[in-house]
């Protein structure tokens, strides 16, 4: 997708579709009024007609209007109310969906003259840009008859102000590496789970330092990891016939010493549940639990093609959770990497069993802050819906920062406590700790079980359970929260 920025009169601007919003159907102001007057108030009375529903994201395309260079103008209202930055974002949207049309290959946006509650232009070219590259994904990788590719393939945003091009150039850019970022997660979410192993997780890191230089690039096999005594990462793979793989991803961009932010992702590239099985109703969803991993490609790949000044690591916990001779059972006991043994009471809590030892593995990077990402637990589904990624950390103002952030991008995420009442859930008569902590609470516990592990530093858990896919028609990975980890990693830039 090209998007550019232009200064001139969008009354001249020759394009297949010029889209201007409609702030109130009474008076007209700005480009919508310029195009009004141009068009000997076309405009006008059409929305005298009521053609345009009064509601935020309606919108109708005209025809052909005398006076104006554009062939199309996409009236999209804004509602009645204040539009806030959610109800901009829902206007990108309906923008981008309104445009996919096999007619419009170019378009011209004045969507950035809408008055946003605290966002300024270079946020707007942002969301309008992120929006419209996220809605021409399609996944077809598995199908013979291949999808058709997006129609539109250039958007100039309209910018009645010079002084703000630089700005709102690196607000494309921006919305354009995010939306890269959610394609990287929904493409690697969406493969088949006989496809994207643990194995081939580790050669989508090989094949990403391939376009990015700037990445190094470092995968443990099996008895590597066995060497670093991994027991409860290696108890997971244990049943199956796919190796795990410990893959890391180091991008410099910051100034030399700087502490990396650090990113760990759950990797299990399908979950049957090990001996403790799931049922087999919807079982293929669970090839969506390395939905963690796939937003930590995604979120690397977006800070390498933003160059941005920072230094991140990825580390992706890989591996496949099968029954099998050789399986990990209820009642085992391992011992991690940090030397807490782990009784394995259900072998279907496994995301924490490979987390635990990455949480170890990565102190090695004197981490600033440490994120995981993990489609832990259907708790967090029954406490938070599929609207809000659950958060749990050890540090308020983390907690608070990640808030922020999830608010700031519209992929909101809300803290959940891990006070010593629940870390209490976690008893065994047999070993340190037991993998579950019991029914009540089974996202909090889960977030407990983890907390053991990120002692040393600053750490937040987001379980991404509820947010990461979607199931019915529309089933698929939504790249959530690729937007919400950029947004904070920008923030510290
Ligand atoms: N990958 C699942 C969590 C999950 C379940 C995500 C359903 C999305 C939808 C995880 O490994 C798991 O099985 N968790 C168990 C934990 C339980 C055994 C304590 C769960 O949520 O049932
Ligand atoms: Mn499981
Ligand atoms: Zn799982």
């Amino acid at each position: 997708m090209n998007i550019i920025l232009s200064n001139a009169d969008p009354v001249k601007l020759k394009t297949a579709c010029l889209v201007v919003p409609v702030a109130s159907q009474k008076k007209l102001t700005g480009c919508t009024a310029e195009l009004d007057a141009a068009a000997s108030g076309a405009i006008r009375d059409i929305l005298k007609q009521g053609d345009l529903e009064n509601k935020l994201g309606a919108s109708v395309m005209l025809q052909q209007l005398p006076g104006i260079a554009a062939k199309r103008v996409l009236l999209l209202s804004c509602g009645d109310k204040a539009v806030d930055a959610q109800g901009f974002d829902k206007l990108a949207d309906a923008m981008a969906k309104a445009l996919d049309n096999p007619a419009i290959k170019d378009a011209a946006s004045c969507m950035t003259e809408v008055d946003v509650t605290d966002r300024n232009p270079d946020w707007k070219a942002r969301s309008l840009s992120q929006a419209l590259v996220a809605n021409g994904y399609r996944f077809d990788l598995h199908k013979s008859s291949k999808a058709e590719k997006a129609h539109l393939t250039k958007l100039t945003i309209h910018n009645g102000d010079r002084k703000l091009n630089k700005a709102m150039e690196t607000g494309i850019a921006r919305g354009i590496a995010i939306a890269n970022g959610m394609q990287t997660a929904r493409d690697l979410g969406n493969m088949a789970p006989n496809v994207c192993t643990p194995t081939y997780l580790a050669k989508h890191a090989r094949d990403l330092k391939k376009t990015h230089k700037s990445l190094k690039v470092s995968v443990l096999n099996e008895a590597q990891m066995e060497k670093l005594n991994m027991g409860a990462l290696l108890s997971v793979s244990a049943g199956s016939e796919e190796p795990a793989t410990l893959i890391s991803m180091e991008y410099k961009g910051g100034k030399p010493g700087q502490k990396p932010v650090v990113l760990v992702g759950k990797g299990i590239t399908f979950d049957t549940g090990g001996i403790s099985i799931k049922p087999s109703a919807g079982m293929d969803e669970m090839k969506f639990d390395m939905c963690g991993a796939a937003s930590v490609f995604g979120v690397m790949r977006s800070v390498a093609e933003l160059g941005l000044p920072i230094n991140v690591v990825g580390v992706v916990a890989a591996a496949e959770n099968m029954p099998g001779g050789k399986a990990t059972k209820p009642g085992d006991i391992v011992t991690s990497m940090s030397g807490k043994t782990v009784e394995i009471l259900n072998t279907d809590a496994e995301g924490r069993l490979v987390l635990c030892d990455a949480l170890t593995y990565i102190s090695k990077y004197k981490p600033d802050v440490v994120i995981d990402i993990a489609t832990l637990t259907g708790a967090v589904i029954i406490a938070l819906g599929h609207h809000t990624t659950g958060m749990m950390s050890n540090t308020d103002e983390l907690a608070d920062e990640l808030y922020q952030a999830g608010a700031d991008a519209g992929d909101r995420c809300w803290r959940l406590p891990i006070w010593q009442d629940y870390q209490n859930q976690l008893a065994s008569n047999f070993a340190d700790l037991p993998n579950i902590g019991g029914r009540a609470a089974g996202s909090i516990t889960a977030g407990c079980f983890l907390s053991r592990f990120a002692e040393d530093y600053k750490w937040a858990h987001l379980d991404i359970a509820g947010v990461a896919w979607k199931q019915g028609g529309a089933k698929g990975a939504t790249g959530r929260p690729v937007p919400l980890l950029m947004e904070f990693i920008l923030k510290r830039c």
